[in-house]
């Protein structure tokens, strides 16, 4: 789970769930209204396979030894460093990351670490992973990675200082793995109009873990496909089960091996690593100055509030656990993924129900997050379409599609939520909601979603 503010963009936990935070005096309302929406577009239920892997977007970069699969995430608390990520796959190479603003001619050098791993009888290239720091809020770096002969160079924008009306625009991606849908997904993320600063990633990434001896190959061609992204703006890391890759058939007992040697957060930064999730998440919650960093944004893997009939129940012992806690502390918005699908539900809440007791009491509750599913990026297991009948009253809106989501956020009253199904055109959106901060404006939205 992670919990960040807009102070902490990212703070990090242990590597089985993440929350984010961003912001009522909010009273529990009466009976839930059904008012939801079930999508009447339907699309072709086939699912299309994984690329080959002579694709050109698996292509490796020319030149003897070059970095590949570069990838950024935040690399602190508090939106002034970046850990940046490469391969080389010949040898270590330079483990140097040479960055400066834009329009300066004066170059820093922070140093690496380097790595390998193995898995069964995989063998991993050289991974290199290398926090630079004391950058500028607001700024365009440049950086290069590689020996001279083959060296790369990407940039990056760091987010704004610390405010509660900081304007910050998220996308949001989840389940996305390496089929011709996956690679849509990216796409149409990258030419939405509303161009997203960060991605916040919200488990299952590569899938390499369907493949015979969990063919680690695909990791490296999941991080060659996500380059075009992940290596000019951060994607803030969730893991799924399909990041697990617990193989004692084969030897491997060390869960989360290849995610965590490839996709490293910034744990220290939050003080997870050594700690229970729960433990933590109540520690991280309080913190939380909703008069400085406004919205509270959770990312979890597996939703509480799915109305496909598939999973069934998996986040049900976790939301009986940690649901009290969200709607103490005001969450905003819970984004999931794992149901390979599309939903938003109403702002609502079971806390009497403990799945033994029979009691049954999901309400509208104004204090509740929107839990919204985005298990659509396009992986292989191909989409979730059996759902349940008649749509529950929770579920605002529902539909088996492609897609990704972009969240706006403009100010420490407002935010603009749009969901993009592929099989649309960039600037379409499918679904949108005007969201209202919790703290500083915790009125009823429901008037402002369609
Ligand atoms: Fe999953």
């Amino acid at each position: 789970m992670r919990v960040t503010s807009t102070k902490s963009l990212f703070s990090s936990s242990p590597p089985c769930v993440v929350a984010i935070v961003f912001v009522a005096l909010v009273l529990s309302s009466a009976d839930l209204c059904n008012g939801g929406k079930t999508s009447i577009y339907a699309r072709k239920p086939e699912k299309t396979g994984d690329m080959p892997l002579h694709s050109d977007v698996f292509r490796v970069p020319s030149g003897h030894n070059a970095p590949q699969q570069v990838h950024i995430t935040q690399g602190d608390h508090v939106g002034k460093a970046v850990i940046v990520s490469w391969v080389t796959q010949d040898e270590p190479g330079s483990n140097t990351v040479v960055f400066w603003k834009e329009n300066s001619n004066e170059k820093r050098k922070t140093e690496g670490e380097v790595k390998t791993y193995k898995f069964h009888k995989y063998t991993s290239g050289y991974i290199h992973h290398c926090i630079i720091r004391n950058l500028e809020y607001n700024t365009k770096y440049y950086y290069e990675i590689g020996d001279s002969d083959s060296n790369r160079k990407f940039w990056f924008t760091t987010p704004p200082p610390v405010s509660p009306d900081a304007p910050y625009t998220f996308g949001i991606i989840g389940d996305l793995g390496q089929t011709f849908d996956s690679n849509s997904t990216i796409t149409h993320y990258e030419q939405n109009p509303r161009k997203g600063q960060t991605v916040l990633y919200v488990g299952d990434l590569s899938y390499a873990d369907i493949y015979p001896n969990h063919d680690n190959v695909r990791w490296d061609t999941w991080g060659r496909l996500i380059e075009r992204s992940v290596a000019y703006q951060p994607w803030i890391w969730t893991a799924g089960n399909h990041e697990i890759d617990f193989a004692p058939e084969l030897g491997e007992t060390e869960p989360f091996k290849p995610y965590t040697h490839r996709y490293p957060v910034p744990y220290l930064a939050s003080k997870s690593r050594f700690t229970p999730q729960y433990q933590w998440l109540q520690q991280e919650l309080p913190k939380v100055n909703r008069r400085e960093t406004p919205w509270l944004i959770v990312l979890m893997h597996a939703p509480w509030y799915n109305s496909f009939n598939y999973p069934f129940m998996e986040g049900e012992t976790m939301r009986v656990v940690y649901e009290p806690s969200f709607v103490k502390y005001k969450v905003d918005i819970v984004f999931s993924g794992h149901v390979h699908a599309y939903e938003r539900s109403e702002r609502v809440s079971d806390i009497a129900s403990n799945v033994v007791n029979g009691i049954y009491t999901t309400v509208k509750d104004r204090s509740a997050p929107v839990y919204i599913t985005v298990g659509d990026g396009g992986n292989v297991d191909g989409l979730a379409s059996n759902m349940i009948e008649p749509q529950p009253a929770h579920s605002a809106y529902r539909e088996s599609s492609y897609g990704h989501a972009v969240l706006d956020i403009k100010n420490r009253t407002h935010a603009y939520y749009s969901w993009h199904r592929n099989h649309d055109g960039n600037p379409v959106e499918a679904d949108t909601m005007w969201f209202f901060n919790r703290f500083w404006h915790p009125a009823d939205e429901s008037s402002a979603s369609q």
